[in-house]
This record gives structure tokens, sequence and C-alpha cells, in this order.
């Protein structure tokens, strides 16, 4: 039985296991499409006052919270102004459903008309994960190395 999952929005609190994760997650070429190298220690925390701050209503993302697991906190997720959705679970919490779990948390949390992944296809974990969660396949960009990926929702509240 799975101990009880929260999502706290983002604060400055977040700086450094948001840090991390940025790392943990470069080190794993096939899972990323958005950063290829890490940035600065100034512009991370920019992007991330910049959401929680006044600017907030110019940041790309709409929603952005740390997952916990007992108050510990086990990966990130958000979804852009564009629907898009992003997920990272550090390495440890890997493989326990714990994916899966956040993001019918974040569904069910943000009723929206469709939800959008850009993945990169050699992800194939990410791509099962999202296609047994009702998306499919839209688009694929030679370009950027990705998949788009939507799930519209039939009884959304929009
Ligand atoms: C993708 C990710 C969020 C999945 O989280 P997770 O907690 O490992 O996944 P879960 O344990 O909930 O498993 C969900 C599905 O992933 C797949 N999966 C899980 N472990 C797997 C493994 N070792 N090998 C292959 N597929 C696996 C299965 O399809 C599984 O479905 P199942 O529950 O029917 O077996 C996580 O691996 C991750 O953060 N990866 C790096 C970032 C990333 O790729 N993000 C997605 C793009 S935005």
């Amino acid at each position: 039985m799975f101990n009880e999952m929260f999502f706290e929005p983002v604060t400055h609190k977040a700086l450094k296991f948001l840090w991390k994760c940025l790392k943990e997650r470069l080190k794993e070429p096939n899972t990323n499409i958005s950063h290829h190298q890490m940035p600065a220690p100034e512009a991370h925390e920019k992007f991330v006052g910049d959401f929680v701050g006044r600017q907030r209503s110019g940041h790309p993302y709409a929603y952005w919270y740390v997952i916990t697991i007992d108050a510990k906190p086990i990966g990130v997720t958000y979804i852009t102004r564009e629907n898009e959705i992003g997920i990272f679970i550090a390495k440890k919490y890997r493989g326990f459903g714990r994916g899966r779990q956040a993001l019918r948390l974040l569904m069910d949390t943000h009723k929206l008309t469709h939800f959008k992944a850009n993945i990169n296809p050699l992800n194939e974990r990410s791509i099962r994960l999202f296609m047994s969660l009702g998306f499919a396949l839209i688009s694929e960009s030679a370009v950027q190395n990705c998949y788009m990926l939507v799930n519209r929702r039939v009884n959304s509240k929009g």
C-alpha cells in the first residue's frame, strides 16, 4: 500500500532540490529534451523566483510542484501554460509506481481539456507510462528529436 503523496507548490525552499533534480536529469541524455547543460545558479534562482514572485504571469509554468511522500521530496512535476506536462522522479524512487501515481494526481488536480507531453523517442519507460494513461502520439520532430503525445479528456471542465 502506498504512503500518501502530496504536491508542494514550488517556493524558494525548493531551490536546492530542484537543482539536484536538474543535475541528475542531465546525466540521463535519453530522458532530456529541454536541458542540455546546467543553467548558471543565478539563472536557476531567477527561474524559480519568477515562478514564485510577481512575474509569475509571464512564467512558462502554470503549475509547478515538488512531489513528496511522507514529507520527503521524491521528484518534481509541472504543467506549462501550453498544457505540457513535465515529470521527474529521482532515480532511487523509480519503478515503484510513483510516476504513475503522480501523473494521475496531477491530472486529477488540474482538469484541463487536454495535456501534452514532449518526450524523447528513446525514453521508452516514459512513453509507455504516458500511453498507458491515455496519451497518443500526435507528432514527431526529427529536429528536436522528440515525440509529442496528447491526452484529450472527454469529461473535462476546461
Ligand atoms: C518516467 C518516470 C516519471 C516514471 O516514474 P516511475 O516511478 O519510475 O514509474 P512507475 O513505477 O510509476 O511505472 C510506470 C510505468 O513506467 C514503466 N516502467 C517502470 N519501470 C520500468 C523499467 N524499469 N523499465 C521499463 N519501463 C518501466 C512501466 O510501463 C510502468 O508501468 P506499470 O506500472 O504498468 O509497470 C521516471 O522514470 C522519470 O522520472 N524518468 C526521468 C524523467 C522523465 O523521463 N520524464 C518524462 C518526460 S517529461
